[in-house]
């Protein structure tokens, strides 16, 4: 059972990276030279998904644009003999991928994003990425996760260790351990302060769901900050199906915090194929 579909949740207010968020969506800053979007994006397509479902706000334009066809620009650039610049462009999207877009016309919490994407998915387990979230892995992450759900056909949450001083930035969750990178998830809870934290296992923002979610993100009252929490409705679902924790491979930049975004663009220019040996060069320079 292959996982076909991917809901992007980009309706949030970004408010963290304010004035840079003002008017233009989190998701389109870029890391180097690509957006956050799109590497997710990216990150779904090679687990093997090819229907991406957005969950926009007012604002998020761009994003809708970014996976348009850009006629004028293709044009431009077939005619300037800029062959290896159309293929960049025409890359973002090919043609077997298909977007669609779907209105969360408050943000009303993440729980409430994905539950915009209900009538698109329909009755299949489906995958959830946070653009914020910039995994690097090798297999990527979501496609670590894929290869799992074949095996265990069943939800699974990306987890990794936080700081203990850091759980009241996470969905925590509590279980047991399966083998060396799976826990049975037998509670979970969002953003608990150090001391109620059941673990120290914080969830990234990769999810594999199955459409049973839906319906427990509905019976969940508003949970943390007055929103509809994602992981209240992943709390009522291990309730009746079991739901595994995975760790994964490879490494996770918190995109939505200025530092993390600093962190992100400082190491993935390093790893550039182009830009990485001189802007090591100048690090080394600004050092002395
Ligand atoms: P965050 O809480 O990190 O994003 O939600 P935010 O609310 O945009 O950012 P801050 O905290 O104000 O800086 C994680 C993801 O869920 C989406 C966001 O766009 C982000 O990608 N989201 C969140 C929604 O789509 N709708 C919501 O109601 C809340």
């Amino acid at each position: 059972m292959p996982i076909k579909k991917a809901i992007f949740p980009v309706a949030g207010l970004g408010t963290r990276f304010l004035p840079a968020t003002k008017a233009q969506p989190k998701e389109m800053l870029p890391v180097v030279d690509k957006p956050l979007i799109q590497y997710a994006v990216e990150e779904a397509y090679a687990a093997g998904v090819r229907e991406m479902i957005f969950v926009t706000g007012r604002h998020k334009r761009p994003i809708e644009d970014h996976f348009d066809l850009t006629y004028e620009l293709e044009v431009a650039l077939e005619q300037a003999g800029k062959e290896e610049l159309l293929a960049v462009v025409r890359s973002v999207k090919p043609d077997d991928m298909e977007c669609v877009y779907v209105r969360q016309a408050q943000a009303l919490g993440l729980g409430h994003a994905v539950l915009c994407g209900r009538r698109l998915v329909g009755q299949e387990p489906f995958a959830v990425l946070l653009a914020d979230d910039l995994m690097v892995g090798d297999p990527p992450v979501l496609a670590q996760m894929v290869e799992q759900f074949q095996e265990w056909r069943t939800s699974i949450l990306a987890v990794q260790e936080v700081p203990a001083e850091h759980t009241g930035r996470y969905g925590i969750v509590d279980g047991s351990a399966i083998n060396e990178r799976l826990v049975e998830v037998t509670r979970i809870v969002e953003k608990p302060a150090p001391q109620d934290a059941p673990s120290n296992l914080g969830v990234a923002g990769r999810y594999i769901l199955t459409a049973g979610v839906f319906d427990e993100i509905m019976r969940q009252p508003k949970g943390v900050g007055g929103e509809v929490q994602l992981t209240d409705g992943i709390a009522g679902l291990l309730r009746r199906e079991k739901v595994l924790a995975y760790r994964y491979h490879g490494k996770r930049y918190d995109c939505g915090s200025k530092e993390g975004f600093l962190q992100a663009n400082v190491e993935l220019a390093l790893q550039h194929p182009t830009l990485g040996a001189g802007f090591r060069d100048y690090l080394d320079r600004l050092k002395l």
